[in-house]
């Protein structure tokens, strides 16, 4: 691993004040890495992601995101914005707009411009992943496996320094599972981001660089 992007430690979760679902996670991660979460259903998987990705808050321990120390008690948009990509299962795209259009959102919420230079890669990535011809059809006209295709491509159309993906292949069949398991693999190796998959699919678990498991409030590594 490179340098670490995120460095959690004791990170504490609690919605009631009664139950912690996370129950003093300690995890790093850093460009290159392809990591992948599994655990039961209720285990506390996307509450971690939604921390890790400043979705969520935690209750208590400390999370540092490329050494600058997360304040539970604020909130952090430009760093979202600009070093963070999601995917999620049920793809989160804007239906009534077009596949382009959808990509391109992660300008309307920063400061970036757009140029002509990202309007090569919109090509390029729209190119990668198969989408060029859809580039003007509204999502709303998309199978599953291509929105998820949309949602890659507008995860990772600003360089992140991290991807979180939470269950990105649960409503896909094997070939667009593929797809994108080798584009986050592509990803991981060019070292361009951390990547951090939950999955219930102990297959596509393997795909990963380190293997981990949500289980009673702790991140134990497999
Ligand atoms: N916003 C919330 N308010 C209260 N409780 C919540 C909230 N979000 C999650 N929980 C609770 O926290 C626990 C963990 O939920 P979480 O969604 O993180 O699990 P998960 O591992 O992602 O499950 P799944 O595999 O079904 O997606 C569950 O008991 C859930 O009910
Ligand atoms: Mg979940």
């Amino acid at each position: 691993m490179l340098e670490a992007i995120i460095r959690l430690s004791n990170i504490k979760k609690t919605y009631d004040n009664i139950e912690y679902v996370l129950n003093g996670v300690d995890f790093q991660s850093g460009k290159g890495e392809f990591v992948v979460i599994q655990g039961k259903s209720g285990s506390g998987k996307s509450t971690l992601l939604n921390i890790i990705g400043l979705l969520d808050t935690y209750t208590s321990g400390q999370y540092f995101f490329e050494d600058r120390l997360i304040n539970p008690q604020k909130n952090y948009p430009h760093l979202r914005a600009n070093k963070i990509g999601f995917v999620f299962q049920s793809y989160h795209l804007i239906e009534s707009l077009s596949v382009k259009e959808n990509v391109l959102l992660p300008f309307l919420y920063s400061d970036s411009r757009l140029n002509s230079c990202t309007l090569t890669t919109i090509e390029s990535i729209l190119d990668k992943f198969n989408l060029s011809k859809f580039e003007r059809k509204k999502v709303s006209l998309l199978s599953g496996g291509e929105k998820q295709r949309v949602a890659i491509a507008r995860a990772i159309i600003k360089y992140p320094d991290i991807i979180i993906a939470d269950e990105p292949t649960g409503n896909l069949d094997e070939e667009n599972t593929s797809t994108i398991i080798n584009a986050f693999q592509q990803l991981a190796r060019a070292g361009n981001a951390a990547i951090i998959m939950v999955t219930h699919n102990s297959q596509i678990a393997d795909c990963g660089t380190s293997k981990y498991l949500l289980s009673e409030g702790k991140l134990i590594r497999c």
